[in-house]
């Protein structure tokens, strides 16, 4: 069928992402190169101190990636004796496998929960069912950029005394209804800053956001090879910093988060009154501060015959995930597991186009495409 509209609509163009920023990244790049000081320099104290202040925390460090954020995290509580190796994480079922790969970078045992259908989140009503003498941490993902029911989650925690890590690597800047921010919400928050996310750098980068001072002040040295000051190393650390250069795109591209998060919700909401199509189930929204649409991901049962559909039509798509951690050959150990959930979502979930530089005419192509399947 031959649209009138015919565009092309990429899922996702980085370069039309960092466009509007070329000039200030020229000046800032020049800044950085002129200053001579490239490693845990004065940007990335500033945007350390710039993204503790917008998530409202006291403290945020700076690390190389979103998966050592997770990994740090885990390893500075086992430093502090507040957990020790071998206990159990509860984790979402059908999270990104970074977030389990950090439960064993850690050395900790990941204990893999079914989400909720509808929120593609970490169920608390099951949580208490898998949880043991050894459990310790629960580690809920804001999956897709939605938060998870943290409030659900504390409560349980509270009551038999575990620690709550988030990751939060696709939900910079959602916001509970009352206005707390992801990245404040429990004991210590993951982040990454990989080019496609909400606050994405030029390369990799991370960050942990917390309250606690003497998790910060362990994560700070951990992450610099175990140091406290120059030369003098008192436990074993590994080399995952923050990059210099990527904190300074950062700091400019922090400035419009909260708008182009606002767009993204923008462009959530033309798909949700417009797509009608009984073939296609939309994404539950549980409200609409709580979701930053990092990506929009739709349900379909013939998904295969679909995303054909979508190549013919060229609409760009991506499978957020095609195959549910417990089936990763390199997770063998949880193959046995019967997870119906996460194997369903798995099977039909496609998340189609949404970032804030699409144009009007792409975003109503999307909606006229899957209209007309
Ligand atoms: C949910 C989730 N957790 C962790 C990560 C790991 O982040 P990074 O790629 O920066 O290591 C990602 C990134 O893809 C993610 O989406």
């Amino acid at each position: 069928m031959q649209h009138k509209n015919k565009v092309k609509v990429p899922f996702l163009d980085l370069k039309r992402v960092n466009a509007p920023y070329k000039e200030m990244f020229k000046k800032s790049f020049e800044r950085f190169l002129d200053s001579g000081w490239y490693i845990k320099g004065s940007a990335v104290t500033a945007f350390e101190k710039a993204f503790a202040n917008y998530c409202g925390t006291s403290y945020c460090i700076g690390v190389g990636n979103g998966l050592d954020a997770l990994t740090l995290i885990l390893k500075a509580y086992v430093a502090l004796g507040r957990i020790k190796e071998g206990d159990e994480v509860i984790v979402a079922a059908n999270t990104y496998i970074a977030t389990i790969l950090a439960v064993k970078q850690a050395n900790l045992t990941p204990v893999l929960v079914e989400p909720d259908a509808a929120s593609f989140n970490l169920d608390p009503q099951r949580i208490e069912a898998q949880c043991s003498t050894h459990t310790k941490v629960i580690l809920p993902t804001h999956l897709y950029g939605q938060l998870a029911d943290m409030e659900a989650i504390s409560a349980i925690a509270k009551k038999r005394g575990l620690l709550v890590i988030a990751d939060a690597a696709q939900a910079h800047g959602a916001m509970t209804t009352s206005g707390a921010r992801a990245g404040s919400l429990c004991d210590a928050v993951g982040f990454s800053f990989y080019p496609t996310k909400n606050l994405g750098a030029l390369g990799d980068g991370g960050a942990v956001t917390t309250n606690d001072s003497a998790l910060a002040a362990i994560i700070r040295s951990m992450a610099n090879y175990g140091s406290t000051s120059k030369y003098v190393n008192d436990i074993i650390g590994v080399n995952s910093r923050l990059d210099e250069v990527q904190a300074y795109f950062l700091l400019e591209k922090l400035k419009d988060l909260d708008k182009n998060n606002d767009r993204r919700r923008a462009i959530a909401k033309q798909y949700f009154n417009k797509i009608e199509n009984e073939k296609i189930k939309k994404p539950h929204v549980k409200s609409w501060e709580n979701h930053i649409f990092h990506v929009f991901v739709i349900q379909i049962t013939n998904r295969d015959e679909f995303c054909l559909y979508l190549d013919q039509e060229e609409i760009g798509y991506l499978i957020h995930y095609p195959i549910p951690p417990h089936h990763q050959k390199a997770l063998i150990e949880f193959k046995d597991l019967e997870l119906p959930i996460t194997e369903k979502i798995h099977s039909e979930v496609i998340s189609i186009p949404l970032y804030p530089e699409m144009t009007i005419n792409e975003i109503e192509r999307v909606i006229e495409v899957l209209n007309a399947y």
